[in-house]
């Protein structure tokens, strides 16, 4: 059975405000206007910008399961040189590599041990440098994984800061401090880790003591950097620079929102209602947000992030994007995009926000609201490497919390239920304006491995919650690229595979659906390149209600309609050209089923 739980919440209910407002940035090449007309329709309009990522659509690579090009089942930059025309040939714009630098790999890459270095599982800074200019030259940007929150611990810096004792300017890189109770062997604190169990372990002093604890906010193997040292930020700024003057166009910031600790490391704090119960994250303020998670948002952050913005744009065409799960509503996520801080932000209130219409209304507007009133494009995203495939989290059950995933022995997932939705709120998503983020894979299709048995799991979640939570291994699984080419589907060429692949994944490979009229690849491409071609990503939005029913719902983008059917009762299409479809073989006289998407070029 799926344990069903609370649904997160992103995003306040109660945000709008009544009256039409326009926001103007005249210091930027954009300017947003944005207007509240009625109760659910929101008019947001920008126009084409000469930065590319206020509308980019940006594919992400899990660099272990993209491509092998050794054959030794672990994916590597060679093997994502050898691939990149197919990415080309999508449609996309950029490419943001989750980590490849120097690390133990205990949470696949994001433990770096040399952030100036690639691991030798994914190739050498040369094959980097090649990888670069070949991306270049196909006009694809590169975009690359920073981990500031924490190092390895097998980094030099903590190995120096164990080894040099208490008190030293080495341990101050990091957040050492004494433990509570008799002898010091009780935390110090009661965060709780995301992966599971205390943000706390104690090391044994150079003296062969039992001594002090260090803060991890993952995994033990994953020390808190201290960044209220001046000397982390300086060693930061040169990690930038170095990527930068290598040529890459931006970064993907890793837990944007954690540098920063409360002062004295206050112990975290459940907010009561008035009524005496505990106060869900989605009623705090964001003061008491702050108190509660004292290692999330708290104010100082926006220093850091104004700091390297800064760097950014000492360089030609550069971004970064903040991965903050920052909770309470989006204004909060906004203050990340404000104009001297991201240019981007994820928009997970989106991700998760559900393939109804009522959510999608909502969603969208805040998101709308949100970003506009700071100047920044929203962005889009369903699925990344932390999330269970939103193509599998449509045909689930119940629900699970993010970062979570599915085993063997859970209630399974309906698998065409999940693809028909997934690929319906892809096409929804890819319409509107803004910035949008693929993950690898779901250009196929491609669900979650949902019994994926204990033996294969590496995330370190599974480990820390003793198999309670199954993790995040089956959204990570190697891509099929042949089928049958071997056990891996052409994934390596030795058939080896870092994760086994299910026996669904065949169906699902790239070259069955090149060129076949209806697949998913088929779809994504059109979606890619009519947004393209008519520019939709720098677009102008208005909710369409004169167009549809009660479950139904449509936009128009740039002339465009994008309408979804939500309910059973097939729907009428307006007169015009269909320019894309997710239900094949469709035509303006015929009628649009069921969780099913079109975009019509209006007559
Ligand atoms: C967020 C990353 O996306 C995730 O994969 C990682 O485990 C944590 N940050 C810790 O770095």
């Amino acid at each position: 059975m799926l344990r069903s739980l609370k649904k997160r919440r992103f995003g306040n209910a109660n945000a709008f405000i009544s009256l039409s407002r326009q926001v103007e940035h005249p210091w930027w090449f954009c300017s947003y206007t944005l207007e509240r007309m009625t109760n659910d329709d929101v008019l947001y309009v920008t126009k084409e910008s000469a930065e590319w990522w206020r509308q980019a659509v940006i594919y992400q690579i899990y660099p272990r399961s993209f491509a092998d090009g050794n054959g030794d089942g672990m994916g590597d930059l060679q093997g994502v040189t050898q691939r990149l025309e197919s990415l080309q040939e999508l449609g996309i714009d950029a490419i943001w590599f989750s980590p490849f630098f120097k690390s133990p790999q205990k949470d696949a890459g994001y433990d770096v041990s040399d952030y100036k270095d690639i691991d030798p599982l994914f190739g050498t800074l040369a094959d980097f440098d090649a990888l670069l200019a070949r991306a270049h030259s196909l006009g694809l940007r590169i975009i690359v994984d920073l981990v500031p929150n924490h190092t390895s611990d097998q980094h030099e810096w903590f190995k120096a800061a164990v080894a040099a004792g208490k008190g030293s300017p080495e341990r101050d890189m990091y957040i050492f401090r004494d433990g509570k109770g008799w002898f010091g062997r009780k935390e110090p604190n009661n965060w709780p880790s995301v992966f599971g169990g205390s943000t706390w372990t104690r090391i044994t002093e150079p003296n062969g003591k039992k001594g002090q604890w260090y803060l991890h906010i993952f995994d033990s193997s994953q020390p808190d950097l201290n960044w209220r040292n001046p000397i982390v930020r300086d060693e930061f700024d040169k990690v930038l620079q170095f990527w930068l003057d290598r040529g890459v166009d931006g970064f993907r910031i890793d837990v944007a929102h954690g540098m920063i600790k409360r002062d004295g490391l206050p112990d975290t704090k459940q907010m009561s209602t008035e009524m005496g119960g505990v106060k869900p994250e989605g009623e705090m303020t964001i003061e008491e947000l702050e108190i509660a998670n004292p290692y999330w948002g708290q104010p100082e952050v926006h220093e850091i992030n104004r700091r390297w913005r800064k760097i950014i744009d000492s360089y030609k065409d550069r971004a970064m994007a903040a991965e903050a799960w920052i909770g309470g509503p989006l204004e909060r996520m906004a203050r990340w995009v404000r104009p001297d801080e991201y240019n981007q932000t994820f928009n997970f209130g989106y991700m998760f926000a559900g393939w109804t219409k009522e959510a999608q209304v909502k969603s969208i507007n805040d998101s709308f609201k949100a970003f506009g009133a700071v100047g920044a494009p929203s962005t889009w995203v369903l699925s990344n490497h932390d999330t269970i495939r939103h193509v599998t989290r449509y045909g689930m059950v119940g629900e699970l919390p993010q970062g979570d995933g599915i085993g063997p022995e859970y209630e399974q997932p309906d698998e065409a239920l999940g693809l028909r939705k997934g690929r319906a709120n892809t096409a929804f998503m890819l319409g509107l304006p803004g910035g949008a983020y693929i993950y690898q894979g779901e250009e196929l299709g491609l669900p979650e491995h949902t019994t994926l048995e204990g033996k294969y799991r590496q995330d370190p979640t599974y480990f820390r919650t003793k198999g309670k939570r199954v993790g995040r291994d089956g959204c990570r699984v190697p891509l099929p690229w042949e089928a049958g080419a071997n056990e891996s589907n052409g994934f390596s060429s030795t058939g080896a595979s870092w994760l086994p692949q299910p026996s669904g994944y065949k169906t699902y490979a790239r070259d069955v659906q090149r060129g076949v009229p209806g697949s998913t690849l088929e779809l994504y491409k059109r979606l890619l390149k009519v947004r393209k071609d008519l520019g939709l990503g720098a677009g102008d939005f208005r909710w369409a209600s004169e167009l549809t029913d009660d479950e139904s719902l449509a936009f128009v983008n740039k002339g465009v309609a994008v309408i979804a059917n939500f309910g059973s009762t097939p729907v009428q299409l307006p007169a015009g050209e269909v320019l894309v479809t997710t239900q094949h073989d469709l035509t303006a006289e015929h009628e649009l089923q069921q969780d099913q998407v079109a975009w019509i070029k209006l007559a």
